[in-house]
């Protein structure tokens, strides 16, 4: 058995006719599809969101699924019918959460620099709250809003000089990142703009990283949102929300790992301190273990020294994350070959040397055309994607009930062209 980690099952299991996801056949998807392909699955994405809601029991609190995790349509409407709210990171992520169905005031707005035309559309769009980034931000806010006759309801994005102990590229809440205002110059910030009429401040902001494994920095995050909140009280902000950003890690190598409701237990005891609703961003968590890559081998070859390497028709143009942050998946073959399992690097077809997957993996034989699933592939996959060396986007087909459909069709190189002069 495949496992998220000690207790939870992944979705994509070996059986009779090969791997199969929710016990559908990966062999008859990638047939029709083709490859590379990405599978995922809805009861995955379902179990994962409930998970996180019920860790949070009664205590007051709403769901904004972080659309830059998995922004594919289908799933965001996927999420949105579980009852989730949507955290967006750009104006193209506020317009993919509207036409997923999501209102104006279900949509939160972060991103570290936001354009002006970004923050016009938000402001025009009367989103939930805007998350400012800077105390220039809110008063690029104030004006615009004023300009347009509008009042925008504002949350300030603070960094606690936390760190979150995940990859330096995916920490965000020290004072070296580039996110936030330094906690404490946040009530000053606060006090300075509260007579602005075109300012309504709804909030307090904080997300300190991603793939965060370990409650500790989560616990200390949710102690500095509330420690301001409450001082923030004392000053008369009549905060609706406060914050408390995504983060939560999921268990990439299989190995037990914090699970929501270690998460819950973590957070809930320091926001009950000021009892305010809370807000949570939770992206990778939800989506993480519910998607896998799967790519063809399209060669194999084997130096004088022993190296082996299998070449993949999927590389880091469909799945940055390896080359990006030396992230490991784990690789299954679709249909592992009855050999002993030896060292394996298992590679893109791109031509850049950090395209690899994975160095020394132990693996059974792998052949020209076999099939393999890059695991855990559900958050920051097909997100990611790029057309470097004009690879066409890969499809990607939701998993449900026995059945699947695609909910990306592959890129053309018409769809491509099509854009160009
Ligand atoms: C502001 C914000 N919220 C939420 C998230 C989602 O994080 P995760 O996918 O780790 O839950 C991110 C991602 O880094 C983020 O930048």
């Amino acid at each position: 058995m495949i496992t998220c980690d000690s207790s939870v099952q992944l979705p994509f299991q070996p059986a009779a006719g090969g791997l199969a996801c929710d016990g559908v056949s990966i062999h008859s998807i990638s047939a029709s599809v083709g490859t590379p392909a990405y599978v995922y699955s809805a009861a995955a994405i379902r179990d994962a969101y409930r998970a996180i809601d019920s860790a949070f029991g009664d205590y007051p609190h709403a769901i904004h699924y972080a659309l830059k995790a998995n922004s594919t349509l289908a799933i965001v409407r996927l999420l949105r019918s579980l009852g989730s709210q949507a955290d967006a990171n750009s104006g193209g992520e506020i317009a993919v959460a509207e036409r997923a169905g999501f209102t104006p005031a279900q949509i939160v707005f972060t991103g570290v620099g936001k354009s002006r035309e970004e923050l016009d559309f938000a402001i025009a769009q009367d989103l939930g709250a805007i998350n400012a980034e800077s105390a220039g931000e809110l008063d690029r806010i104030a004006a615009a809003a004023g300009a347009a006759g509008r009042v925008a309801r504002v949350a300030l994005r603070v960094n606690p000089d936390i760190d979150a102990q995940s990859h330096p590229h995916i920490s965000t809440g020290l004072r070296s990142n580039k996110f936030g205002v330094a906690l404490q110059d946040a009530r000053a910030i606060y006090a300075a703009r509260r007579s602005v009429g075109s300012l309504r401040f709804v909030g307090v902001h904080i997300h300190i990283g991603s793939q965060i494994t370990t409650p500790g920095p989560l616990q200390r995050a949710a102690a500095a949102l509330t420690s301001l909140a409450l001082e923030l009280r004392e000053d008369g902000v009549p905060l609706e929300h406060v914050d408390l950003g995504g983060g939560l890690g999921i268990a990439y190598e299989g190995r037990p790992m914090i699970t929501p409701a270690e998460y819950a237990a973590a957070v809930l005891p320091e926001l009950r301190r000021a009892g305010i609703p809370v807000v949570l961003e939770p992206g990778r968590a939800i989506v993480g273990h519910s998607g896998a890559l799967i790519a063809r081998v399209v060669d194999v070859k084997q130096y004088p020294d022993g190296r082996r390497f299998a070449v993949l028709d999927a590389g880091m143009t469909e799945l940055m994350r390896p080359a990006l942050y030396g992230s490991f998946h784990r690789i299954v073959p679709v249909a592992p070959r009855q050999t002993t399992e030896t060292p394996w690097d298992v590679v893109g077809p791109i031509c850049e040397s950090s395209d690899v997957f994975a160095r020394e993996r132990q693996l059974p034989d792998l052949c020209v055309d076999d099939l393999v699933a890059v695991l855990d592939t559900g958050a920051y996959g097909a997100v990611m994607a790029s057309n470097y060396n004009r690879r066409p986007l890969a499809p990607e087909v939701l998993v449900d009930e026995g059945g699947w459909s695609v909910i990306r069709r592959r890129q053309t190189i018409d769809d491509l062209l099509a854009l160009e002069a």
